[in-house]
């Protein structure tokens, strides 16, 4: 799949600023991995590597992928700058998602995705092979911006299959295989392009593959 979904929109899309995210990691991922154990941690999507550096400073040992060159260099060089011993606990990984035959099944104590927004189809097949590379135990957190959030001025693509709920992805996973941990939609507020405070929500989905799942 190419066009915004591709490494070219991605790589433009870094290079257009020489930074794009604030440099700090997303707080449901400061609030939600902080109450797990730390191990193995696959950061889906990691673009300038703020969440994969947050993890390894945690003691987690990060896989982190991303479809943007541009992007992981920046990662690398900013996980050096913070310190040898934390650029050796992460592996950063060129891969297009939608085509990666990864990630590792039953491996990975934690799988984040903070903010990976593609059509359903492909979504939610690759949402399944995330789920199914958590190791029995660990734990699988998704994190993206909240389909209401079309209804706002916040900057998003006109585009409502890009979009979905805790609860949507929480109904995907097998409640043999896992426990719902949280399943919620927390408001923040953030500034919109013409520059007005509004509200807008976040899908927070975190579930716990049981112990005895295989
Ligand atoms: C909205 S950004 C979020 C970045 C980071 N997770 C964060 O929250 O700051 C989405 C990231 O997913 C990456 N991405 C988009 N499509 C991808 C794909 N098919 N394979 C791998 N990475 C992809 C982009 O390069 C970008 O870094």
């Amino acid at each position: 799949m190419t066009g915004i979904f591709g490494q070219a929109f991605w790589d433009e899309r870094y290079r257009s600023r020489s930074q794009l995210w604030s440099g700090e990691p997303n707080p449901h991922l400061v609030s939600q991995a902080s109450e797990v154990s730390s191990g193995t941690a696959l950061d889906v999507g990691s673009g300038e590597g703020a969440d994969a550096i947050w993890l390894a400073e945690q003691g987690w040992q990060v896989t982190a992928v991303d479809v943007s060159t541009v992007a992981l260099r920046r990662g690398a060089s900013r996980a050096a700058e913070v310190g040898a011993d934390m650029a050796r606990r992460i592996d950063w990984l060129h891969e297009d998602l939608l085509t990666w035959e990864g990630p590792k099944p039953d491996f990975y104590d934690l799988v984040s995705v903070q903010f990976m927004h593609l059509p359903k189809e492909p979504r939610e097949a690759l949402f399944r092979r995330l789920a199914a590379s958590v190791a029995p135990g660990g734990t699988l957190l998704i994190v993206g911006h909240h389909p209401s959030d079309l209804q706002t001025t916040a900057r998003r693509p006109p585009m409502p299959e890009l979009f979905f709920t805790a609860s949507e992805v929480a109904a995907s996973l097998d409640p043999h295989a896992w426990e719902i941990v949280v399943d919620a939609a927390p408001e923040r507020s953030t500034t919109d392009p013409q520059g007005h405070t509004i509200l807008i929500h976040d899908a927070v989905l975190r579930a716990r593959r049981r112990p005895d799942s295989r």
